[in-house]
């Protein structure tokens, strides 16, 4: 089926939900638009989607919730019953609310939620958790549920999805992204990539600890591999999570 416009609308710090929007989307024909929420102010105006285009909506989990930031800006958007597919990516521990949070948000501004899953892909900030994927077998899973996606297009079903009311609390995870002065090249990429202005543009090699929510978009755009997490602690964490979800997690659809 050929569509008006298929829009992509994403919230992306390590790539791998833009990567996944992507694949579902190309599964589709026809204009693509894209909404990269990490820093759409300066982008495109969010606008009313209609009943000829297809939307294709991918948000990472943060503990248990999509991202209070990317929810703000998601909430500016509004259909008039759109088909849409969404879906949550997950760093193979636990997806909390985030997935009814995302199906409720666009429900309530009028997209119709044709096909909703969770998906599993590198932990952003505990990269030994998941390493790799989405990879080949995650990849066939996509491409499944994008068809079958495909096949329901015409639903108007109430997509019953994991998840409680209210919502977990807002927590934002102990670990800041610093910057290794030492291998700064001053390109200033991070500066624009950072969706709380936590890097201040006179100096890159600076973090606002205060308004970090350790996201990890400054970390995979640096081309210098300057910026990390440097908390004390953080090794240890990072080896205490990888022990506690190292059982491989596989995608789930909900139609
Ligand atoms: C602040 C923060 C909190 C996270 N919380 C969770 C979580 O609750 N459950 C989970 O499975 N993964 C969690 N993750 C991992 C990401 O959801 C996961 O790696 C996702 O695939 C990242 O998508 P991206 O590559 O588009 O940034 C968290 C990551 C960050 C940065
Ligand atoms: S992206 Fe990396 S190299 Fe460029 S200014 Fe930021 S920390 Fe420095
Ligand atoms: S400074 Fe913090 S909030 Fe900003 S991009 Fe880096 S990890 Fe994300």
């Amino acid at each position: 089926m050929l569509f008006e416009k298929i829009s992509e609308i994403y919230f992306s710090p390590s790539s791998t939900t833009k990567e996944i929007t992507n694949k579902i989307a190309s599964n589709f024909e026809g204009t693509y638009e894209i909404y990269d929420l990490l820093n759409y102010e300066k982008d495109k105006e969010p606008r009313r989607f209609g009943d000829d285009e297809l939307v294709v909506v991918g948000m990472p989990v943060f503990a248990g919730r999509i991202p209070k930031i990317a929810r703000e800006k998601l909430q500016r958007f509004k259909s008039d019953g759109t088909p849409t597919i969404a879906f949550v990516n997950i760093g193979n521990a636990d997806v909390g609310d985030a997935l009814l949070e995302l199906t409720d948000l666009l429900k309530d501004n009028g997209f119709n939620v044709i096909g909703a899953a969770i998906f599993v892909s590198q932990h952003s900030i505990f990269t030994n958790v998941a390493k790799g994927r989405p990879d080949e077998k995650d990849l066939e899973k996509i491409k499944e549920f994008a068809d079958k996606c495909g096949e329901n297009l015409d639903s108007t079903a109430d997509i019953e999805v994991p998840g409680n009311k209210p919502y977990k609390e807002y927590k934002v995870v102990p670990f800041k992204a610093g910057c290794d002065e030492m291998l700064c090249t001053f390109c200033y990429d991070c500066v624009p990539a950072c969706p709380q202005g936590a890097i201040p543009d006179d100096d890159p090699v600076v973090t606002d600890v205060d308004k970090c929510d350790g996201c990890s978009a400054c970390i995979y755009i640096c081309p210098e591999d300057a910026r990390s997490f440097v908390n004390e602690g953080f090794d240890e964490a990072a080896a205490a999570f990888a022990e506690k979800f190292s059982q491989r997690k596989e995608p789930e659809f909900f139609f």
